[in-house]
């Protein structure tokens, strides 16, 4: 599915952000853990949400939907089953890592496949650290296709974190928890925290402290988990596209309501803001022990900003749509320490860098990073172009948002992924004003 964009654009209206992938995937996770009755509302029907949900019913969770969207968990009389078909995780690198951890700690017999992307991408970070737990995992050189077989888990297991990924953490935490093992995690750099907040909403043993600068998460091993009907907070890393939208194109105001606002995740508020942007942060408030608010943007003048250290994983689904603000803010953007950019669904540095160089972009690409020319001014489109999304839904959406910034349609090739995260994306978008033709 190709997209391509209109010249004919104003942005204005008040929409309501989609429900947050990361938080939609560990509520059927820990929920279906927990055995009990319970809705989960605000739920993000997409791709990869539904992958998770798939699998889970696949080892016997009975998670249904009813016709108005809303999640039903059960209680089932029996307990997890093995299962002889793959679980496909599809595109999701949070449903596979995520499910490595539950399903090891629950001690299943498995198989996992996934897309070509999800096949590409490193699982080593999970595996170690499940195979030191005395998880029995094979994998082909640390990637797809992995297969598990029942064993039990240690009693107790400390880890540090070599990489900054709530992934990682959260797969080791799920394991643990699923084990009934203690589990203490050491966190070097703070990375978005849903799992921590959503056992402590339901009641589990886990404390957090800090200890030289670093997050020390401790799981204890005996849990009682209450289940509660559970409300999912709109995912501020869809609502960044809005949200770049308002600020770099014709626009009187764009109001998006129900945006989470954990601050493991709000980097890319603070990092539009140093660029100049106008975003008003109104009704906070908190959903299900998650932070939430309504925020106002307005077109704003942009200037380019460093973006370094410790906000990186705060930031990291947001870069490349920070790229498309940077190439329409006066000055240089410069981004590093972002290396993790290279294995996500895509090799986003690259994609971010191929889009540029077919727009004409002024940008140096390093192994970490990217150094981005901005201008406000609108880019003069003289020939027809074709920008590749590389099969990656962010891609796609950045280089979409890119073209209210050019004066004649642009097309990006191949978009479909974004119903991973998105699933309403063409809808809500054409509906503040900015209609995108397949
Ligand atoms: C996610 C964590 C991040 C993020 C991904 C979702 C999560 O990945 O990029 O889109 O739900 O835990 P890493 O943990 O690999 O950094």
């Amino acid at each position: 599915m190709n997209l391509t964009t209109s010249t004919h654009h104003h942005i204005s209206g008040t929409v309501q952000c989609p429900g947050d992938k990361s938080i939609s995937q560990r509520v059927l996770i820990i929920g279906a853990l927990m055995n009990q009755e319970m809705t989960v509302d605000g739920f993000l029907h997409g791709e990869d949400p539904l992958s998770t949900m798939n699998a889970l019913n696949q080892i016997g969770a009975g998670i249904t939907i009813d016709e108005k969207g809303l999640v039903y968990l059960c209680k089932k009389n029996h307990t997890f089953q093995n299962c002889d078909e793959p679980l496909n995780l599809g595109n999701s690198g949070t449903g596979l890592r995520l499910m490595l951890g539950l399903t090891s700690g629950i001690g299943l017999n498995l198989s996992f496949c996934g897309d070509e992307s999800l096949s590409s991408r490193p699982m080593s970070r999970v595996i170690n650290p499940l195979t030191e737990m005395g998880a029995n995992i094979k994998s082909s050189n640390g990637k797809l296709p992995i297969s598990i077989s029942a064993t039990s888990l240690q009693k107790q297991y400390i880890y540090e974190l070599p990489v900054a990924s709530a992934q990682v953490k959260s797969s080791i935490l799920l394991a643990g928890l699923a084990s009934g093992s203690v589990v203490e995690i050491i966190e070097p750099i703070q990375t978005r925290d849903h799992t921590e907040r959503m056992l402590n909403n339901f009641g589990a043993n886990i404390e957090i402290s800090s200890k030289d600068g670093k997050n020390i998460i401790q799981l204890s091993s005996s849990n009682q988990l209450t289940a509660k009907n559970y409300k999912v907070v709109g995912d501020i890393s869809s609502a960044a596209f809005l949200i770049v939208a308002a600020l770099i194109s014709k626009s009187s105001g764009l109001e998006i309501t129900n945006v989470g606002m954990n601050p493991s995740r709000t980097g890319v508020l603070k990092a539009l803001k140093k660029m100049g942007a106008n975003i008003e942060v109104k009704n906070q408030r908190l959903e299900s022990g998650e932070p939430c608010a309504d925020l106002e943007v307005k077109r704003s003048k942009l200037k380019g900003v460093e973006l370094s250290g410790e906000i990186i994983p705060n930031i990291i689904d947001e870069i490349p749509i920070l790229s498309i603000a940077a190439a329409f803010a006066e000055g240089e953007t410069l981004i590093k320490d972002a290396a993790e950019l290279r294995v996500k669904e895509s090799d986003r540095l690259q994609a971010i860098s191929d889009g540029f160089s077919i727009l004409g972009i002024a940008h140096k690409s390093f192994d970490d990073g990217i150094s981005i020319m901005g201008s406000s001014k609108r880019l003069c489109i003289e020939e027809p172009i074709f920008i590749e999304s590389h099969d990656d839904h962010r891609i796609a959406m950045s280089f979409l948002i890119a073209g209210l910034k050019c004066t004649k349609p642009i097309t990006v090739k191949n978009c479909k992924n974004i119903f991973t995260s998105f699933p309403n994306f063409i809808e809500l978008i054409s509906s503040i004003g900015y209609k995108l033709e397949k």
